[in-house]
């Protein structure tokens, strides 16, 4: 974790106010929000520009299995999980999200299989009756609260030793900072979390965001395990025309090899893939 807790100070209302007024990937499709086809068109696009997310989770693995997910936003790993024949528990700092979250389960009809809650993850046994889960789950989620070292505390009480943890954390040192350098025009390395915070999702402006190092994330992770982590994920996409569903190369990807890239997203990819397990 980078400086000493640098958005320890926000409040969690900030986070909350930021997620409700634009939940996301929101803008993944262009058709009525809550219909079918929005949805389908959210998880066609969420994997076709995420496509390591399937991998790394592993839907069908939790089969028959408990699933408790931290910051589900507006559904789309909680859909496919419950889909893939998963039970499960959603929590969601962000009602709009989490509204969105029922409703999408509701549309898909696996309402039986999928439990929204709001509230806080840093405090979430104060909301969660306490029990074990197989999988904990939390995708671009912890490094968003000011205190992420809480959530862990919290989640741990949601394991035992068979569960594992899998979680998605932005990386300190990525394509994306080089990127978001380029186009602040900042080169000053003692800004990289206030630019990194501006610019981090689709929206600007997000109130936290933290990035790691694979060391900070075994600090971080002080009472687990960490079993594996790798990075993964450089957006390649001309961001203009992707925001008119349009998928252009960037210039600077645009003769790059399937293989390279592959080979620079273990070095300089934005999400850093961390699987865990308690401590013994
Ligand atoms: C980048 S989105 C990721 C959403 C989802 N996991 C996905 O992959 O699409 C981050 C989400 O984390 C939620 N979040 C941030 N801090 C949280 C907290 N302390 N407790 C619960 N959810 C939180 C936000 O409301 C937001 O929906």
């Amino acid at each position: 974790m980078m400086s000493d807790a640098a958005f320890a100070e926000v409040p969690i209302a900030a986070v909350e106010a930021f997620w409700d007024a634009s939940p996301c990937n929101i803008r993944h499709s262009g058709k009525p929000i809550g219909t079918r086809e929005y949805f389908d068109e959210v998880e066609r696009r969420k994997y076709f520009v995420e496509p390591h997310i399937p991998p790394f989770a592993e839907f069908e693995r939790w089969k028959g299995k408990r699933v408790l997910e931290i910051g589900c936003g507006v559904g789309t790993a909680t859909i496919s999980f419950a889909r893939a024949g998963a039970t499960v528990t959603a929590i969601e700092l962000s009602s709009e999200s989490a509204a969105l979250t029922r409703r999408r389960a509701e549309v898909f009809g696996l309402s039986d299989r999928v439990q929204v809650h709001v509230g806080n993850g840093e405090q979430l046994s104060s909301f969660l009756p306490i029990d074990t889960y197989d999988l904990v789950y939390a995708f671009g989620v912890i490094h968003h609260s000011p205190h992420p070292e809480r959530i862990f505390d919290e989640i741990r009480k949601y394991m035992n030793a068979e569960s594992e943890l899998r979680l998605m954390v932005y990386s300190r040192v990525s394509y994306k900072l080089f990127w978001i350098m380029r186009e602040e025009n900042v080169w000053d390395m003692s800004r990289i979390d206030e630019i990194v915070a501006r610019n981090s999702e689709a929206q600007t402006g997000c109130p936290v965001t933290y990035t790691y190092t694979p060391d900070g994330i075994r600090t971080l992770l002080k009472d687990f395990r960490v079993v594996d982590i790798a990075k993964a994920h450089i957006f390649t996409w001309d961001v203009a025309a992707y925001r008119r569903y349009e998928y252009k190369k960037d210039p600077a990807w645009a003769a790059v090899s399937d293989e390279e890239l592959a080979r620079l997203e273990k070095e300089l990819g934005w999400h850093t893939l961390v699987r865990a397990v308690l401590k013994p």
